[in-house]
Formats: structure tokens, C-alpha cells, sequence
């Protein structure tokens, strides 16, 4: 039983949440989105936050990695010259990249079947959780065995992920190099070493690595690609707020130079594109469930204290994912829907994300 797991039977449950306990016994609620609120979530959310910060999470020093990798996300754009095509597992692929980076010290390249299966694994996994059928898991857990249908799916894409991360975390054990720790996964096994020398109680394991990493890639994936997305349609179905998009972009920055967050103070107008996106479109709709472990007796303006503290720990990164990633598109394309194309459903696809439908869109070089 792992994290994975615990992202999907909790999505399945969060209609039912008080049920869940009871239908889920063996959920782990590890890892920091699903964990309880208490000591193990502070400890492992502050040292996650903290290591992310130092490999750049929030910080300047991560813009080049952001910039290289739209280089990438450019020519395999061009590729497709006139034709229309599904932006979909390109944007997918850049901002997983971004986050793999961070925690396994490498990105993977567009044309990699074996991780394209883990990043399709992953949002259909997140779309599926809210499958009629699968929510009937809320009133027969033992549906979730069933050997066919969406309960087999599911299961099938929870192992399949659970090889793929745990293979990475074993390769890091392997070549850790305790003078040169490269990512995310290097430092937390070092801090696995050292508190195992000093703190007999310690939360920290190679398990609870596995939840965390496992949080991260999910986490850290989905959102943001289905932000960008849904601005790429709704430029494509705006051409005058796109054109004033650009007008922007050549004011400020030029055709030549790569953007930058400093430049963020002197675009309005785009950032005020990119929110207007995100209200339109609440890419976690359902926010992530929470409850008590137990009857706690807590009043409740202490609970809702202790909620407050539960805040996106990858909102800086999504900002500048989502800020960068946008404004290179615009700088370089033009984004149009194909002509002869039906107008495209704008509710999204409800899951655990909100992701638009499948479009198709043409680009032209500016
Ligand atoms: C546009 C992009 C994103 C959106 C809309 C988003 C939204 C959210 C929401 C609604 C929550 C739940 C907060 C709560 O429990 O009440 C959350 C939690 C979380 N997010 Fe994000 N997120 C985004 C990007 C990211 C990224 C890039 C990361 C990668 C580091 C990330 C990591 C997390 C983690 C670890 C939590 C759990 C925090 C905790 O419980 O302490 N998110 N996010």
C-alpha cells in the first residue's frame, strides 16, 4: 500500500469523508497533501519545503531551468509547422520536467514512452477518481479489488507509478554521493542517514520518501499543465486579448530577449490574463479533503486555524512555471483554433483536476 494509493482512494472518498476511515484502513494518510495535520506533517512539510527551496523552489536561480526547458517545449511545437495539434502531452511533459528536476536531479525527454505513459498514468488516474462507478467505492471498499472495469485501471496505473518512483529512489541510493547531493530524493536520504544515527522516533524513511516524491510528481504536475492549457484555449478563443497579450510582451521584453519574473511588475496586463484563466477555471475544484484522525474536542476556530495552514506548498513554483511558460509561448506563437474545428466545450473534464477537453491548435511563428 503506498501514497499513490492514498491519492486516489482519498479523491474517491472525498465525497464521503467520514466514511473514509473506515472504508480505507489501510490508506497510509502519509506524504504532506493527505497527511494529517501534526507533528510528522510539520516535520516532513518543513524539511520538503526547505530542500525545495534550496534547489530553487520560489527563487530566481530557477528561472534558467524554466527558460532551457521551453527551448525544448519551442521546437517540438514547431514540428508540427501548420498542422494542428493536441498541445496537451508537450506542456505536460515541460512542466512535469520542471519538477523532476528539482527531486530526481533530471528531466526527460519528449520522445521517453516509458515516463509519457507515467505522465497519461497520472491524469487519467486523477480523472477517472471521480468515475460513477469507482465512487461507489464509497459505500463497498472491496469494489476498489475488483478485477475489471475502472477498480482494474486504477490499481494497474497505481502499481505501475509505484515501480516507476521507487526505481528512481533505489538508483539514488545506489549512487548517492553524501559530499554531492544533486536533488531532492540525495538530501532526504541523507537525512534519513543522519537521524537514524540521533532520533530513534524519527518520521523520516525510505518510505515516507516514496510518499512525499510521489506527492511531489502528482502534485506538481497536473496543475499546472492543466493551467497552462486552459490559457492556450482561451487565447486561441480570444485573439483580441491574445494580440493585447503580445503588445504586451513586445513592449516590455522584445522579441529577442527571454522573460523574466522581473518583468512581472511591468506586465498587468498579462498577469491579469493569467488570473482571469485560473478564476474561470479552478483547476483543484474540490480543493484537497481534509479531517480529523480522531475526536479531538478542538473548538471550531482551532480547526479552521489548523486548515488554514494547509496551502499549496508548490504555489511559488506554479506561479513561475506559470508566468514564464506563458509568456514564452506568447512571445513566440500565435495560438488559433484549427478552422474547421467544433467550438471547443469550456467546462473541463472533472477530476480530482479540472483539465479542458482534448483541443487541437495551430500555431504561427511571430
Ligand atoms: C496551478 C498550480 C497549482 C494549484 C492550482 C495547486 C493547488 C493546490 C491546492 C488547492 C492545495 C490544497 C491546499 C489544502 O490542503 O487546502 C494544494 C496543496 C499542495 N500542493 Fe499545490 N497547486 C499547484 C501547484 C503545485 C506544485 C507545482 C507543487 C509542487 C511542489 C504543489 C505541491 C503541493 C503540495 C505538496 C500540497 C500539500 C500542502 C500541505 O498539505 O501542506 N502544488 N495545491
Amino acid at each position: 500500500m503506498n501514497s499513490l494509493h492514498g491519492w486516489f482512494c482519498l479523491v474517491l472518498s472525498s465525497i464521503a469523508l467520514s466514511h473514509l476511515l473506515t472504508f480505507f484502513p489501510r490508506c497510509p494518510f502519509a506524504g504532506i497533501v493527505f497527511a494529517h495535520y501534526g507533528p510528522v506533517w510539520k516535520q516532513q512539510r518543513k524539511f520538503s519545503h526547505s530542500t525545495l527551496r534550496h534547489f530553487g523552489l520560489g527563487k530566481l536561480s530557477l528561472e534558467p531551468k524554466i527558460i532551457e526547458e521551453f527551448k525544448y517545449v519551442k521546437e517540438e511545437m514547431q514540428k508540427h509547422g501548420e498542422d494542428p495539434f493536441n498541445p496537451f502531452p508537450i506542456v505536460n511533459n515541460a512542466v512535469s520536467n520542471i519538477i523532476c528536476s528539482l527531486c530526481f536531479g533530471q528531466r526527460f525527454d519528449y520522445t521517453n514512452s516509458e515516463f509519457k505513459k507515467m505522465l497519461n498514468f497520472t491524469s487519467r488516474a486523477l480523472e477517472i477518481c471521480l468515475n460513477n462507478q469507482l465512487l461507489l467505492v464509497n459505500i463497498c471498499s472491496w469494489l476498489y479489488y475488483l478485477p475489471f472495469g475502472p477498480f482494474k485501471e486504477l490499481r494497474q496505473i497505481e502499481k505501475d507509478l509505484t515501480t516507476f518512483l521507487k526505481k528512481i529512489i533505489k538508483d539514488h541510493r545506489e549512487s548517492l554521493d553524501a559530499e554531492n547531493p544533486q536533488d531532492f530524493i540525495d538530501m532526504y536520504l541523507l537525512h534519513v542517514e543522519e537521524e537514524s544515527k540521533n532520533n530513534s522516533n524519527s518520521s523520516f524513511d525510505e518510505d515516507y520518501l516514496f510518499y512525499i516524491i510521489g506527492d511531489l510528481f502528482i502534485a506538481g504536475t497536473d496543475t499546472t499543465t492543466n493551467s497552462l492549457l486552459w490559457c492556450l484555449l482561451y487565447m486561441s478563443l480570444n485573439p483580441d486579448i491574445q494580440e493585447k497579450v503580445h503588445e504586451e510582451i513586445e513592449r516590455v521584453i522584445g522579441a529577442d530577449r527571454a522573460p523574466s519574473l522581473t518583468d512581472k511588475a511591468q506586465m498587468p496586463y498579462t498577469e491579469a490574463t493569467i488570473m482571469e484563466v485560473q478564476r474561470l477555471n479552478a483547476v483543484v475544484p474540490l480543493s484537497i479533503p481534509h479531517m480529523t484522525s480522531e475526536k479531538t474536542g478542538k473548538s471550531r476556530a482551532r480547526a479552521r486555524k489548523e486548515i488554514r495552514k494547509r496551502v499549496c506548498m508548490g504555489e511559488q513554483l506554479a506561479k513561475m512555471e506559470l508566468f514564464l511558460m506563458f509568456v514564452s509561448l506568447m512571445q513566440s506563437f500565435t495560438f488559433a483554433l484549427p478552422k474547421d474545428s467544433k467550438k471547443p466545450i469550456l467546462t473541463g473534464k472533472y477530476g480530482l483536476t479540472l483539465a479542458p477537453h482534448p483541443f487541437n491548435i495551430i500555431i504561427s511563428k511571430r
